[in-house]
């Protein structure tokens, strides 16, 4: 596994454990419960500058062109196929912004439409990176070099600074750690 496609899949886990956690708060208010309006908004925010600001730019700026410029087809292979899910993922990321905003004020209408986009949105994210992991990623460990992969991680470095800023995806990630811990298992 080289540089770069380490530095996603550690990204796919920190993300995985966030999905999981939106799923089990998504059971929680579908049972009823109510949750705390921070828990749906710091959630959501993570999805949408971790995930979205950062991760999926990185593969949507840097790495997809890398590889494409190594022969992989831009139309109608993988590649296209993963942007056309990081596209429906803003679509779901939209959703869950507003019901968060509205949970505040109508609480339980809107907490069971974040439910239902935090079910979408987990179960695409969940397809969409086995899918990259499973065949993009082991694509590009076979077709970049070593040194390849090292610019490509360097690249993205600079991506995050400028996308989110410095020390940003280490707070991102221990907000989540934290809201987790407080709110995970009940
Ligand atoms: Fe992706």
């Amino acid at each position: 596994m080289g540089a770069a496609t380490k530095l996603l899949r550690q990204e796919h886990q920190a993300i995985r454990d966030v999905l999981n956690f939106a799923e089990g708060v998504s059971v929680r208010i579908e049972r009823g419960e109510q949750a705390l309006p921070e828990v749906l908004t710091k959630v959501t925010d993570f999805f949408r500058r971790f995930v979205d600001q950062c991760h999926h730019h990185k593969e949507e700026d840097i790495f997809f062109p890398t590889l494409e410029k190594k022969g992989i087809s831009a139309s109608g292979g993988p590649l296209s196929v993963m942007l056309m899910e990081h596209e429906r993922a803003r679509g779901l990321i939209q959703e869950l912004s507003e019901a968060a905003e509205a949970y505040g004020t109508d609480g339980e209408i809107s907490g069971k439409a974040w439910a239902r986009a935090a079910w979408d949105y987990s179960g695409l994210m969940q397809e969409h990176f086995g899918k990259e992991e499973e065949v993009l990623f082991r694509m590009a460990d076979n077709i970049l070099s070593p040194e390849e992969q090292v610019a490509v991680a360097a690249d993205f470095e600079r991506l995050e600074r400028e996308k989110i800023g410095p020390g940003k995806h280490e707070q991102l990630e221990a907000m989540m750690n934290r809201l987790i811990a407080q709110n995970g298992k009940r």
